[in-house]
């Protein structure tokens, strides 16, 4: 079955180059099936089966996030509000949901994803990555993982997020490279390590990411959130698909970024979670550096399923403009993931939102608001926002 989608006051499809939209007002498009089969001005439309007129409203791709927790027990909102009362944020906080999570049933988990999976449909977000890393055990790490891939492909081994308490630092970094990785690699493609204070050491990533690479996991990294431990350099060595958080780099990390495939995956949410001072995204993006934006959906440090509420924090306060963050992410969360989704393209799946808003800038200027009306995923209709 074919739709037309018509009366679109602009369709935004994203380019090759960072940042780059291609905007067209008075715009159709057809979904043909799962795929788009056509786009362009009302006046050139072609005929289909269902016609749906989308007056006065945006199309965009949907986004793609690249960075999310969803595999977790329980919540955090208490520690929340003792930050907010002044006490700093540190990762040992981690180690309370690992005791949720190890607590829960697989059906438990199950449910709390499929809950944040359907906010993140309310948010505009087709395609997303889940880690697992609340379980820290071989079997609530492996099974996280296994319910994981039910929802998305992009699974990600994150074994390495803390040292959990019952256990010696070596034990638990030989038990890692060891049962842990060789239980988890079937049902994950992506290995990521916490490098940072209170997480694992330079040393440590780098042997914990080398063990996932042999077994042939693709590696990412979480970096320079808390400290600049020099991860950047290591995850550009081992062409990391992507450094995440990054609130502390030198001019000489950007410089290394900007010659390789590494993409900085910035994650707003964190910063205005754990009241920390932004990164400033207009340094990276001057440097040539490719940028993603990401919920970090989790209980702790972020605990948002929005990706227009992490659009506007970008623009707000870490200085890229709403054309780069749209870019950031949609075609930037997929750059991330290796992959070539978030964009708008003939015979692409058809993953787009509706917004409520004449254009995709409302997404910044108009922050807290609900504007993402519809969402559809390969053509089938996963949101509506009700009347
Ligand atoms: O991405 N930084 C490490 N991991 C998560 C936070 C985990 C937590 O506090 O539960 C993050 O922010
Ligand atoms: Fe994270």
């Amino acid at each position: 079955m074919s739709t037309l989608f018509t009366d679109i006051a602009s369709l935004v499809r994203t380019g090759e180059a960072f940042g780059h939209l291609e905007v067209i007002e008075d715009a159709a498009m057809v979904v043909e099936g799962s795929k788009v089969a056509w786009f362009g001005k009302i006046a050139d439309a072609p005929t289909a089966d269902v016609v749906v007129s989308l007056a006065g409203k945006t199309v965009i791709p949907g986004f793609v996030d690249s960075h999310s927790h969803l595999m977790f027990g329980g919540e955090r909102s208490e520690e929340f509000a003792h930050r907010m009362a002044g006490q700093p944020y540190a990762s040992g906080g981690i180690r309370t949901t690992v005791k949720a999570t190890r607590a829960a049933s697989d059906q438990e988990l199950r449910k709390n994803v499929e809950r944040l999976v359907q906010e993140f449909y309310s948010s505009g977000i087709t395609h997303f990555e889940i880690k697992s890393g609340y379980g820290l055990d071989v079997e609530t790490e492996a099974r996280s993982l296994k319910v994981a891939r039910e929802f998305t492909e992009d699974v990600t081994f994150l074994g390495a997020h803390v040292v959990p308490e019952e256990i010696e630092r070596q034990d638990y970094i030989r038990l890692v490279v060891g049962e842990m990785l060789a239980a988890c690699t079937p049902h994950a493609k992506w290995v990521d390590v916490f490098c940072d204070r209170g997480a694992f050491s330079l040393e440590e990533a780098r042997e914990i990411l080398e063990a996932g690479i042999a077994a042939g996991l693709k590696p990412r990294m979480h970096a320079s959130q808390l400290e600049n431990l020099g991860a950047i350099a290591l995850a550009v060595e081992l062409d990391c698909a992507s450094v995440d958080h990054c609130t502390h780099l030198s001019p000489e990390d950007i410089t290394l970024l900007s010659g390789s495939n590494t993409v900085v995956t910035l994650v707003p949410g964190a910063e205005f979670s754990t009241r920390s001072p932004y990164p400033d995204a207009r340094r990276l993006v001057a440097a040539g550096v490719t940028v993603a934006l990401a919920t970090d959906c989790n209980p702790g440090s972020s605990f948002t399923t929005s990706m227009p509420f992490c659009i506007a924090v970008a623009v707000r306060e870490m200085g890229l403009t709403p054309d780069q963050a749209l870019w950031a992410a949609t075609r930037g969360g997929a750059s991330a993931l290796r992959n070539q989704k978030g964009s708008l393209e003939v015979g692409a799946a058809a993953d787009f939102a509706v917004l409520d808003a004449p254009n995709h800038i409302h997404l910044a200027y108009r922050p807290g608001v609900q504007l993402v009306e519809k969402t559809f995923v390969a053509g089938k209709q996963v949101f509506e926002r009700n009347k």
